[in-house]
């Protein structure tokens, strides 16, 4: 029926619920059917032994202590208030009781392993305590060797003291982790973000001089042994979530175990969310062990009684049959992506739009890597009263980031995973089940302040027959050569032998020479060439470090690094809004110029810069103005480290031919020749790909092409694609392409022998 209003439209909408929750699998909470018993397991999660303590430190308990002190301090302004609460807070954390063994077992052993649930205070505390027990005061002896008599007044002494403060290195895998676990310690330290307490990530760096406690990607940390070897500024370094075993973070372990080693005074702290720390403690010649007993409440899990085909809207589904039938507390969903997340987004306003105020307000929010940073603030606000959050996460919820107040989780059971192919050197993102680990480290987030419920999109069959126990190491399963760059700059040769937990497969780290040597960084016995050095010093895939520093030669390294900048920027740069999809297409195909993608890109940007970095202009051409921004300051940092490669900026914008030289100079390994019916080829591995739909050569067909990346949809779709000619390949690559078989399929040349074939040989020459 059509009636506007009423509770008629409710009980639809709510039977429909029902009905759909039905469809898919889900129990329907009110009930007590039997069945539904069955497929319904109760977690034995620890319970606390001190609920009364923390209920008393609850948020009204708090409000309580702060209307008290209230009385007292008329004068008391906002932000003391709010700084008062933030260190009671600091107090109710699990961590906190620990505080004084924690210190005392740091103080006795260089390594320590330190496991503890998500939400202990893990991230946030222990910067902090190593700051207030004075490990940011230089080291003394460095201070005797030194001091000149000379100079020997108490201003004089002071300001050596404040020269000789280091720093505590807190490393993290993500991005917004860093970013917000910073902005969180900065505002319990009431200092300014940036100054006393920072962090860096890739192509942002929002430290100063007088910054103590410094956040940063485990990238950053990898990428700081390139300036300080001994990494001497640091006087303790925190691999924080050591359980995510990134790749950065296994190349870390590695390297700051070995320097460890000369530095005695250096502390080491490897820091994990649970089940990996002996696998740690191991690693690191049998360290110590310190557990933080979790506060964990029990979690009801419910599973589906079928495979759930669309895990979004099933997701969606529950998020409202959540609202409508459970008691008060905000709800977390892990999706796989920004794509995933604002698909969910929307689905879930037009459907609470639709009931309007029949139901409880619904805030909703996301939670993503390339997310604003006002935006990310958000998440931890508390919902305001007899409103309910929920919040749309990838991964990131999943250990990185502690939200309070969520005592409801819904895990489809997937992310979005990197996977690697050695032979074909085909590197993908790919949505994947996710480990048991990850599903009951999902499970506990709705356990941490009551207990909680999580809704797994999958049957229990699934949990126990398709889940693998662990999620892979990444250093297993991508593409090695830019860690292998960066660890030869090192000077670090033996790469087969280097101390990894768990090494690499071998094809892949064979594969990382193979392409370091093609393009010119590693000599034929593997040895890092004075290109390579300078490559190195880029932040980049080794093919776009190449890229630019082939500008040099075809004098456009300004227009080389602005088509760099852009081609990094993870989102895509025109704006698709759905309902004016036809308008956005015509915006984007007026930038098109001919040549290819990344000309056009270098078209969008210049355009952009001429009329002064504009938003509105953004906004009329369909362009997305936060990624041009993003490109701006990756393209500023860039530029920042042309002085160290002495390359001078030079611009030729009408240079369409130097420019792609230049790109082909570091994308080589990528050309594809037309074969037929509008299907290429790739030279390396004749693989069959096709140009991307969006491509400004997708009607062209060009005989000889080279593409940034392949994306694998319905179909192989090479993504950003130039036109080239074939000869342009003996000039940038005479020692990759065979000078008389361009036009032949073998145009490949064989790699020098001494590269070695299998294992053995490799491990001989190296
Ligand atoms: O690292 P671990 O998972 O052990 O905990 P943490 O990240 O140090 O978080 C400790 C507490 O700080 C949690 O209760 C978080 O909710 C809170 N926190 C916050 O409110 N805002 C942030 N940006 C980060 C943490
Ligand atoms: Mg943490």
């Amino acid at each position: 029926s059509k009636n506007a209003g009423g509770s008629a439209n409710l009980n639809f909408e709510q039977r429909k619920w029902e009905d759909e929750l039905i469809r898919a699998g889900l129990p329907s909470f009110g009930s007590k059917d039997k069945k539904e018993k069955d497929s319904r397991k109760t977690y034995d999660y620890v319970l606390d032994e001190e609920i009364q303590f923390v209920k008393a430190l609850t948020k009204p308990g708090i409000n309580e202590i702060l209307k008290q002190k209230e009385k007292h301090s008329d004068y008391e302004d906002e932000h003391k208030k709010k700084y008062r609460s933030l260190q009671d807070v600091r107090k109710t954390l699990p961590i906190y009781k620990l505080r004084d063994e924690l210190m005392k077992a740091i103080r006795d052993h260089q390594v320590l392993i330190i496991e503890g649930e998500t939400g202990s205070g893990k991230t946030t505390q222990i910067p902090q305590y190593l700051f207030e027990d004075g490990y940011c005061v230089g080291e003394d002896d460095n201070l005797d060797d030194e001091e000149d008599s000379n100079d020997n007044n108490e201003d004089g002494e002071k300001k050596k003291k404040e020269d000789k403060k280091m720093m505590i290195a807190c490393t993290q895998p993500r991005r917004v982790a860093a970013m917000s676990v910073a902005a969180r310690v900065a505002e319990e330290m009431n200092v300014k973000l940036g100054r006393e307490v920072g962090y860096t990530i890739r192509f942002e760096d929002c430290t100063s001089d007088r910054t103590i406690i410094k956040y940063m990607t485990d990238g950053m940390l990898l990428r700081e042994f390139l300036s300080e070897p001994d990494l001497a500024s640091y006087s303790v370094l925190i691999i924080d979530e050591a359980h995510e075993r990134t790749l950065h973070t296994d190349v870390l372990f590695g390297l700051v175990k070995d320097i460890a080693r000369f530095r005695p005074k250096l502390k080491l702290l490897i820091s994990s969310a649970t089940l990996d720390a002996d696998k740690f403690s191991q690693f690191f010649d049998d360290a110590p062990i310190f557990r933080i007993p979790g506060r964990r409440y029990p979690v009801d899990i419910f599973y589906t009684k079928a495979p759930e085909p669309d895990y979004i809207d099933a997701a969606v589904v529950t998020v409202l049959q959540i609202h409508v039938t459970q008691p008060s507390g905000d709800i977390l969903v892990f999706l796989t992506g920004q794509e995933e997340i604002e698909t969910a987004n929307e689905m879930l306003l037009e459907r609470t739009r639709r009931l309007g105020s029949k139901i409880r307000e619904l805030i909703i929010l996301p939670i993503y890597s390339t997310l604003p940073s006002e935006m990310q603030i958000k998440i931890f606000e508390p919902a305001p009263f007899g409103a309910r959050k929920v919040i749309l996460a990838t991964n990131i919820a999943e250990t990185s980031l502690t939200i309070d107040g969520i005592h409801y989780v819904i895990d489809p059971g997937f992310c979005k995973q990197k996977s690697y192919n050695a032979r074909s050197g085909m590197e993908q993102l790919t949505i994947t089940p996710i480990s048991k680990a990850s599903a009951d480290q999902r499970a506990g987030r709705a356990g941490r302040v009551a207990p909680g419920k999580c809704f797994r999109l999958y049957t229990t069959w699934a949990y126990q027959h398709e889940l693998d126990d662990n999620t892979i190491p990444e250093i297993q399963r991508t593409n090695l050569g830019n860690v292998v760059l960066l660890l030869k700059s090192l000077g670090i040769h033996d790469l087969v032998h280097f101390d990894y937990m768990d090494a690499p497969p071998f094809e892949t780290l064979k594969l990382a020479f193979e392409q370091l040597y093609a393009l010119g960084a590693l000599n034929h016995k593997a040895e890092l060439t004075k290109l390579g050095r300078r490559m190195a010093e880029f932040p980049l895939d080794p093919m776009l470090s190449k890229t630019i520093l082939a500008s040099e030669t075809y004098k456009c390294s300004a227009e080389i690094l602005t088509i760099v900048a852009m081609l990094s920027v993870n989102n895509s740069i025109f704006f698709r809004p759905k309902d004016k999809i036809l308008l956005a297409d015509t915006a984007r195909q007026g930038f098109f110029v001919p040549g290819g993608d990344h000309l056009t890109l270098l078209n969008v940007y210049n355009q952009w810069k001429d009329i002064n970095y504009s938003t509105q202009w953004c906004y009329e051409n369909f362009i997305q103005f936060r990624s041009m921004n993003r490109a701006r300051q990756i393209r500023d940092q860039l530029e920042g480290l042309m002085e160290r490669v002495e390359i001078e900026i030079e611009s030729n914008p009408t240079e369409s031919i130097g420019i792609r030289k230049a790109i082909t100079s570091g994308f080589f390994y990528h050309t594809a020749k037309f074969s037929k019916n509008g299907l290429y080829k790739t030279v390396r591995h004749q693989q069959s790909v096709l140009i991307h739909p969006n491509s400004c050569l997708f009607e062209q067909i060009p005989r000889y092409v080279i593409y940034f990346e392949l994306v694998l949809t319905t179909k192989e779709y090479m993504r950003q694609v130039i036109e080239i000619e074939n000869q342009w390949l003996l000039e940038v690559a005479p020692h990759f392409y065979k000078t008389k078989k361009l036009d032949e399929d073998n145009s490949v040349k064989k790699l020098p022998k001494k590269l070695g074939k299998t294992k053995e040989e490799l491990e001989r020459n190296y």
